[in-house]
C-alpha cells in the first residue's frame, strides 16, 4: 500500500517544530493574564447556522469555505471557520450575557476553511483570538488594540503595520452599501468576475479587491466621510486615544474585512515580509451580533492572529533564533549491562527537573555521542563498567568534548547547578 499523506493545505507540526509553537503560546497566555482575559475551549464543530446567521449568508467564509456536512443524524454541521461565532453561541447559551461575571475571552486553537492552499494560507489553520463582552466606548477598542500591540511585540515581532478603518453603525452600512452599488454599478463590465456577483451580494468587499480595474474603480470611496457623525466621533477618539498612547497605526479608507458582523472599528495588522497572504492578525467591533444570537444586546469587541502566519514573520524578523535544545543531558551505557543504572541515572535527573534522554539499546559509544550532539544535548553522562565499579560517571561537555569523572551520588545535584549557572 502506498503511505498515507495528511489531507492537502493541512500539516503535521513534527516535534523539532511544536517548540516554536508553545512558546508562543506561553508568553501569550502571559500577556493575556494581564489583561484578565480567561481562556475558553469550544467545539470544533458546530451546527452549521451558528456561522450562517452570524457571518452572512454572502461571506465568502460561508458560500466557498465552509466546511459543511449532514451529520448521521441529519443535522447541518460544519467545522469552525473562525471562533468568534462559537465564542458569541457559547456565551449566550450559558447565560453568561446576564451575569457579566466574565466578559473576556480567548482562545487558541484549529479553524478550517476550504480555501486554494498557498504560502500562508492553509485549511486547517489556528488562530489565538479575544472577545470581549462589555462597553461600547472608543477606549474599550484601543484597550483592545494596545493588547494586540504588546502580543506581537511579545512575541519578538517588529515589521508590522496595524491598519485601522471604521465601517460605520448598521444604519450606515445599509446607506454605504447602496451608495457603493450604485457608483460601480454602472462600471460593472470593468470589475473582476468575483466583484460583479460581488456587487449584487456583497458590494463593500469589492473595496479591498487587489485586482487592478477594482482597484481604479474603488478610489476615491472613503467609508469614514459615508458614516454618521457618533460614528466618525467614535473613530476620532479611537484615533486621539491611539496616538496619546503610542500604538502606531495607519488609517485604509478601504479595509472592509470580509465578515457581516462588524460595525464601527475594523482593523488588520500586516506584515511585510509575508508575501501575498499579509495579513497576521484581524478584527474590530461587533456591537449587534449577541442580540442577533439570542443574546442581550451587548456591544463587543475582538481580534484573531494566524498563528501559522506569526512563526512565518518571526523567520523574516528574528532569522536566527536558536532552536530549543531537546534534552540537557544524554545518558550513555558503554555496553548493555549499563543500561539499568544509565536508566536509573535518568530517572534522577528527571525527577530534579533536568531533561534527560538515555540510551536504551546496544550501540557503540561513537554512536550514542553522535546521537548526544544531534539533540543538542549539553552534556553526555558516560556509565562504563569501570565507573559503575568506582561508583562514578564520565561527564563529557559536548561543546568542548572535556571529560572527567563525578561521583555517582552528587553528579545529579553538580549538573543541575551548573545547567542552571549556564543558562543565566
Ligand atoms: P479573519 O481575518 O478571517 O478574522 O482571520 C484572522 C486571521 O487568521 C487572519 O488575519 C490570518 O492571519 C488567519 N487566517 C485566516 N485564514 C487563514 C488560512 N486559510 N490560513 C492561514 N491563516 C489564516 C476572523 O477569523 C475573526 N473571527 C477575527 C475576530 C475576532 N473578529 C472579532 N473577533
Amino acid at each position: 500500500m502506498a503511505p498515507l499523506k495528511a489531507l492537502g493545505g493541512t500539516s503535521d507540526i513534527l516535534p523539532g517544530e511544536v517548540g516554536a509553537w508553545q512558546r508562543l503560546e506561553v508568553q501569550a497566555r502571559r500577556i493575556l493574564h494581564l489583561y484578565r482575559y480567561q481562556e475558553i475551549r469550544t467545539p470544533l464543530i458546530e451546527e452549521a447556522a451558528v456561522f450562517t446567521t452570524s457571518l452572512g449568508e454572502a461571506a465568502e467564509i460561508v458560500t466557498k469555505q465552509m466546511y459543511l456536512f449532514e451529520d448521521r443524524g441529519g443535522r447541518s454541521v460544519a467545522l469552525r471557520p473562525e471562533g468568534t461565532a462559537s465564542v458569541v453561541r457559547a456565551f449566550v447559551e450559558h447565560g453568561l450575557d446576564k451575569t457579566a461575571s466574565v466578559s473576556r475571552f480567548y482562545y487558541v486553537g484549529p479553524m478550517f476553511r476550504a480555501e486554494r492552499p498557498q504560502a500562508g494560507r492553509r485549511r486547517q489553520f489556528h488562530q489565538l483570538g479575544v472577545e470581549v463582552f462589555a462597553s461600547a466606548g472608543p477606549y474599550q477598542d484601543v484597550e483592545v488594540l494596545s493588547l494586540l500591540h504588546r502580543l506581537l511585540e511579545g512575541w519578538g515581532l517588529s515589521a508590522w503595520v496595524l491598519k485601522l478603518n471604521s465601517l460605520g453603525c448598521r444604519e450606515d452600512r445599509k446607506r454605504i452599501v447602496e451608495r457603493v452599488r450604485a457608483k460601480l454599478a454602472p462600471h460593472r463590465t470593468k470589475l473582476c468576475e468575483d466583484c460583479q456577483a460581488r456587487l449584487e451580494k456583497n458590494p463593500l468587499r469589492i473595496l479591498d479587491c487587489k485586482e487592478k480595474g477594482c482597484v481604479e474603480l474603488s478610489r476615491g470611496v472613503d467609508l469614514l466621510e459615508a458614516i454618521c457623525p457618533t460614528c466618525r466621533q467614535h473613530f476620532s477618539q479611537v484615533t486621539e486615544t491611539l496616538k496619546a498612547l503610542q500604538i502606531p497605526f495607519e488609517r485604509d479608507p478601504h479595509l472592509v474585512r470580509g465578515l457581516d458582523y462588524y460595525t464601527r472599528t475594523a482593523f488588520e495588522v500586516v506584515h511585510g515580509g509575508l508575501g501575498a497572504q499579509n495579513a497576521l492578525g484581524g478584527g474590530g467591533r461587533y456591537d449587534g451580533l449577541v442580540e442577533q444570537m439570542g443574546g442581550t444586546a451587548i456591544p463587543a469587541i475582538g481580534f484573531a492572529v494566524g498563528l501559522e502566519r506569526v512563526l512565518m514573520a518571526l523567520e523574516v524578523d528574528r532569522p536566527n533564533e536558536a532552536p530549543e535544545p531537546l534534552s540537557s543531558v544524554y545518558v550513555a551505557a558503554v555496553s548493555p549491562a549499563e543500561i539499568p543504572s544509565a536508566l536509573s541515572l535518568a530517572e534522577e535527573f528527571r525527577r530534579s527537573g533536568v531533561a534527560a534522554f538515555v540510551n536504551l539499546e546496544e550501540r557503540p559509544l561513537g554512536r550514542q555521542l553522535k546521537q548526544a550532539a544531534g539533540m543538542q544535548a549539553k552534556y553526555a553522562l558516560i556509565l562504563g563498567q569501570e565507573e559503575i565499579k568506582e561508583g562514578a560517571v564520565t561527564v563529557r561537555d559536548m561543546n568542548s568534548g572535556e571529560q572527567h569523572r563525578e561521583s555517582r551520588s552528587a553528579v545529579v545535584e553538580k549538573m543541575k547547578s551548573q545547567l542552571r549557572a549556564e543558562s543565566k
